[in-house]
């Protein structure tokens, strides 16, 4: 029997060249070795974002679209919309009756985010209980290990201790622990050297036409100390290097040479950093060009999902009821 891997995404917006190193591309390689369950989880979107709700529905097919572009494949994994597998928030509310609220007013990710975020009000209720749904996410579907970014790991502790909980307040085994499977890929920073985001406006989107992608390279941040063209540069504080170790490792050494002998500039490396990506991104943005024409087709996928989603999550539900009444 396959173990299972659940993993999540909520749809904010177009997805970008982090996803793609960060998860999706781990994810793709997942698809080989287990039964994955891959939601788009809208809910989640929802609690940071609830003014702007009005475009969770078009960033849900955006994601879709990304998704399958990138190589998650419907036929081989259950990619759905969480809030159409209502089972979710019937587990979100049972965890939350054994969740104590220590447990979430100490988990470092909230605390960092209410500290960060400034442009939205998230003292929320429903914020506060983010970990509580993330973990219902993973428990509806017994998933045994979940791919993530390091600033997740915290709620999947909580998962296992909520869990844990469950199952010595109902003198059960029913939950099993869940791991983590953290993504080992270099972090790649955005476009001005600060964490890829939509919000600083500092990414590639996979979406991009290959003239944003030459444009948003041209204004790429580069060493600051090289200043004239005849300065050699450094190429372990140049950001752009960065990206050539991520997505051409084959030229990272010629580019070292290059840069630290100042035998050419960084007009010419951006210029041969663009094509490089112009041409990574290629399959991607074909097969995206490709979907982007049939949403019915999409919203089949879709439709497809829920259903296997929901026959899994309503057994679950079912059984955890049993356990408790
Ligand atoms: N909180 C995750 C993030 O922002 C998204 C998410 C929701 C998730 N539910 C999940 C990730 C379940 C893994 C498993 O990245
Ligand atoms: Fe960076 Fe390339 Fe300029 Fe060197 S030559 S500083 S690697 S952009």
């Amino acid at each position: 029997m396959k173990k299972t891997v659940f993993s999540g995404m909520r749809p904010t917006g177009k997805l970008h060249l982090g996803h793609w190193v960060g998860a999706l591309s781990s994810w793709v390689e997942l698809q080989k070795k287990y039964d994955c369950v891959f939601g788009i989880v809208d809910w989640h979107a929802l609690m940071g974002e609830y003014e702007q709700s009005k475009e969770i529905s078009q960033n849900i097919l955006d994601m879709a679209i990304d998704w399958m572009a990138c190589g998650i494949d419907p036929q081989k994994s259950i990619v759905f919309v969480q809030s159409q597998v209502p089972e979710h928030l019937e587990l979100q509310m049972i965890l939350s009756c054994i969740t104590p609220l220590g447990w979430l007013e100490r988990n470092p990710t909230y605390k960092e985010q209410l500290r960060e975020i400034k442009t939205r009000d998230l003292q929320t209720y429903a914020f506060l209980g983010y970990p509580v749904l993330q973990a219902a996410d993973i428990l509806l579907y017994k998933a045994n290990a979940v791919p993530i970014g390091e600033d997740q790991l915290p709620h999947i502790e909580l998962t296992r201790e909520i869990a844990r909980r469950f199952n010595h307040i109902y003198k059960t085994d029913f939950f099993t622990d869940c791991e983590a499977i953290l993504t080992k890929t270099p972090r790649l920073l955005g476009l001005d050297g600060r964490k890829m985001s939509k919000s600083y406006q500092n990414a590639i989107n996979l979406s991009d036409t290959e003239e944003a992608i030459r444009k948003k390279v041209k204004n790429m941040f580069t060493d600051p100390k090289r200043v004239k063209r005849s300065d050699p540069g450094h190429p372990d504080e140049c950001n752009l290097f960065n990206y050539y170790e991520v997505f051409a490792p084959e030229r990272a050494k010629e580019v070292r040479h290059w840069c630290t002998k100042a035998e050419k500039g960084c007009t010419d490396c951006k210029m041969i950093l663009a094509d490089v990506l112009v041409e990574y991104l290629k399959p991607i943005r074909e097969k995206r060009s490709k979907f982007e024409k049939n949403h019915d087709h999409i919203r089949d996928v879709l439709e497809d999902g829920r259903k296997k989603a929901q026959n899994i999550a309503q057994k679950t539900i079912a059984e955890i009821k049993e356990v408790i009444f």
